[in-house]
């Protein structure tokens, strides 16, 4: 079992849409995945078609010790895809556990006390928010690698050196195992002279941390969440299909 988190401070950049489609691309590699929704928007939930009532336990008494891994746990339309859900209280995390001490360490610690349940997945994928905070360390202390999807445009790469020192400072105080997995280029768009320069800069930097298969702009993959579906059942004959089917071997290749 391996704990990647899908993390970028900056909103928009395909955390979600990665995280969600790169996990049905591993389930049609026969591979089984859960997927930890650590934003309180909430989007990767609705994403899998899950649709939670009011009273549903969430990704909050999960992390906060209040409910067991079954009881958060839903199954989404695949077979070999669960997700812990999301809902807005999980913004309230933040503050509740704001003056405890290692208070980076809550998530890391529900998961330790579900390895029972967790073990029978090859992949758990935490969906963090876009920012720096308290959640999105949560998510990097609980992880074995990191995977970060950015727009390559030039103040999104600006943004990146925030989030790599964020991670460098994780791993020097908090989680000395954490690994960046790999940058992901997301809604390349090679019509813009600007996206063959800034990939070109991007590799410059970064060398084989990126992602050979990157996710081109693709409209399907915008409409796709709203009826809560992967995009191999929304549009199975889109580019976004094949691409996320190309990057779901390569990330493989990179794990083994
Ligand atoms: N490759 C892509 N082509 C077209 N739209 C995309 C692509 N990747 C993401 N999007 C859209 O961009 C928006 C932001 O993506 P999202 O995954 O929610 O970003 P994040 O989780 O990083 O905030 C969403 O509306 C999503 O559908
Ligand atoms: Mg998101």
């Amino acid at each position: 079992m391996k704990i990647i988190a899908f993390s970028n401070q900056k909103g928009g950049t395909g955390k979600t849409t990665i995280c969600v489609n790169l996990a049905a691309g591993l389930v049609k590699l026969n591979e089984r995945v859960l997927i930890i929704d650590l934003d309180p928007q909430g989007n990767s939930t609705v994403s899998v078609g899950i649709n939670l009532k009011p009273d549903d336990l969430t990704v909050r008494e999960f992390i906060l010790g209040e409910a067991r891994i079954e009881d958060v746990m839903v199954d989404s339309y695949m077979a070999d895809l669960s997700i812990i859900p999301s809902n807005p209280d999980l913004a309230h995390v933040e503050i509740e556990i704001a003056n405890k001490s290692k208070n980076q360490f809550y998530l890391k610690r529900a998961i330790e006390n579900s390895k029972e349940v967790l073990k029978s997945f090859d992949y758990i994928f935490i969906d963090c928010p876009p920012s720096l905070s308290i959640l999105t360390i949560n998510g990097l202390c609980a992880s074995n690698y990191v995977l970060i999807p950015v727009l390559v445009d030039y103040l999104s790469l600006q943004g990146l050196s925030n989030l790599l020192e964020t991670i460098e400072q994780v791993k020097k105080k908090l989680n000395p195992g954490l690994e960046i997995l790999g940058i992901i280029p997301n809604m390349l768009d090679y019509r813009l002279k600007i996206t063959e320069e800034s990939l070109e800069l991007l590799k410059e930097n970064f060398n084989e941390k990126v992602f050979k298969n990157g996710i081109k702009i693709c409209s399907r993959l915008r409409e796709s969440p709203s009826f809560g579906k992967a995009i191999f059942d929304y549009a199975r004959n889109s580019q976004a299909a094949v691409d996320f089917l190309n990057l779901a071997k390569e990330f493989k290749r990179r794990l083994k």
